[in-house]
């Protein structure tokens, strides 16, 4: 089967962004993308292919006709940035569970495939980190069908959004298991690039994930912060490589059906005091200009706020996908940066 029409919720976001380019780059494809924000996207409002629907995912009644229209439903529309976890943790849930409940639910009365955006948060810690050991060789990489799931008690709101994802992913599996429903889930591990999230006070307010919370510092001069001493680590994904990766699934429904995928870059992990020390290194070859950022420790609670706790260290186990994908990424760590950084740098700045 050929998948053309496709009705992408959450098309206005980073990821959904991207993938808007390299669909509406094909005219084999159709979209219907569903926002509450259309600034990501304005070089696509135009495109004949498109049809931009401003409103609420939350509207299921204007929602219907939509998913009606449609060969399979993409669903990232998310709150899925750390901060709001332990501050807004109704929202966070209402967002990432009852909104997905509701859209599964259509999808399955209506026959529709869904390929909904999990996240590598609902594996939590690492099971090492609680218990200083490797229980029975647990190996280090996540597996998708394998590793247990980690999480704090439920006065660390860090976990909210993780436990409402994971929710989410069991109540897609049971529609599958008991309606048929067709679906695909997908759990990025930490893609970057430029446009996401937001410069706080130029084009968003609050604190955004990490990569826009350094370019922020980097382009005012103010200190990069580093969350109790920015010991955990990250692999870090870069977006075409993520976009190669969802295009295959999309592309895909067969080899996929029923399948959680892990979409990461396992070669591509740091520190994040390290992802300061490069992020602060690159930016200074671009600008050499730029006054020298000083790079600062701060305490989980001065930063976040009570209730955020963090994962210590996320590698994903990509076997699945290079297999049934034929998907490897192939951008390192510094060029990703490189391309992220001088990205930023022309949007804000140059
Ligand atoms: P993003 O915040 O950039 O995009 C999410 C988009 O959804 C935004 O444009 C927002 O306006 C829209 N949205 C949110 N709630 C909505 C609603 N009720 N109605 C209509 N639109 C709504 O996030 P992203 O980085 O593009 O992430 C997309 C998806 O991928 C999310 O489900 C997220 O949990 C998941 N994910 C992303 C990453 C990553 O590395 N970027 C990692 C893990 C999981
Ligand atoms: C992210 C978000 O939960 C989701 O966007 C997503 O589902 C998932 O993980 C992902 O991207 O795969 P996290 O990686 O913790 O969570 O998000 P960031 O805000 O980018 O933080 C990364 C690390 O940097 C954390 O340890 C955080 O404490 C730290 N940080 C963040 C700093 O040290 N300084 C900052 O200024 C900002």
């Amino acid at each position: 089967m050929s998948v053309s029409k496709l009705c992408i919720l959450g098309c206005g976001g980073f990821i959904g962004s991207y993938i808007l380019d390299r669909v509406l780059a094909d005219p084999v494809y159709t979209v219907c993308g569903v926002d509450v924000s259309s600034y990501k996207i304005q070089r696509h409002l135009d495109n004949p292919s498109f049809v931009y629907v401003n409103m609420d995912i939350s509207d299921v009644t204007r929602l219907r006709p939509l998913v009606e229209g449609c060969d399979v439903v993409v669903s990232l529309a998310a709150l899925c940035n750390p901060s709001l976890y332990n501050t807004a943790p109704l929202r966070v849930i209402e967002n990432n569970f009852n909104q997905p409940l509701a859209i599964a639910s259509m999808c399955a009365e209506m026959k529709k495939r869904l390929v909904h955006f999990s996240t590598c948060e609902v594996y939590g810690r690492t099971v090492e980190s609680y218990v200083e050991r490797n229980i029975n060789g647990i190996p280090a990489a996540f597996n998708e069908d394998t590793t247990p799931y980690v999480l704090g008690p439920i006065h660390a709101q860090r976990w909210t959004y993780s436990c409402a994802k994971q929710l989410s992913e069991r109540m897609i599996y049971a529609y599958g298991y008991e309606k048929g429903l067709e679906y695909t889930i997908v759990r990025p591990f930490n893609f970057i690039g430029p446009g996401m999230d937001y410069i706080p006070g130029i084009d968003g307010e609050g604190i955004p994930r990490v990569i826009a919370c350094f370019m922020d510092s980097l382009m005012a001069g103010k200190p990069l912060k580093l969350v109790d001493g920015g010991h955990n680590m990250r692999t870090f994904t870069y977006i075409d490589d993520a976009v190669d990766a969802i295009m295959a699934i999309i592309n895909c429904p067969e080899k996929t059906k029923g399948m959680i995928f892990n979409i990461g870059n396992p070669q591509n992990e740091t520190t994040i005091a390290g992802l300061a020390a490069k992020m602060r290194d690159i930016y200074e070859s671009i600008r050499p200009q730029a006054p020298l950022c000083d790079i600062v420790p701060v305490t989980a609670e001065e930063f976040y706020g009570k209730g955020y706790e963090d994962s210590d260290r996320r590698i994903p186990d990509i076997s699945k996908a290079r297999e049934l994908l034929g998907w490897t990424p192939h951008v390192s760590l510094d060029d990703a940066l490189v391309k992220t950084i001088t990205g930023f740098a022309n949007n804000y700045f140059l």
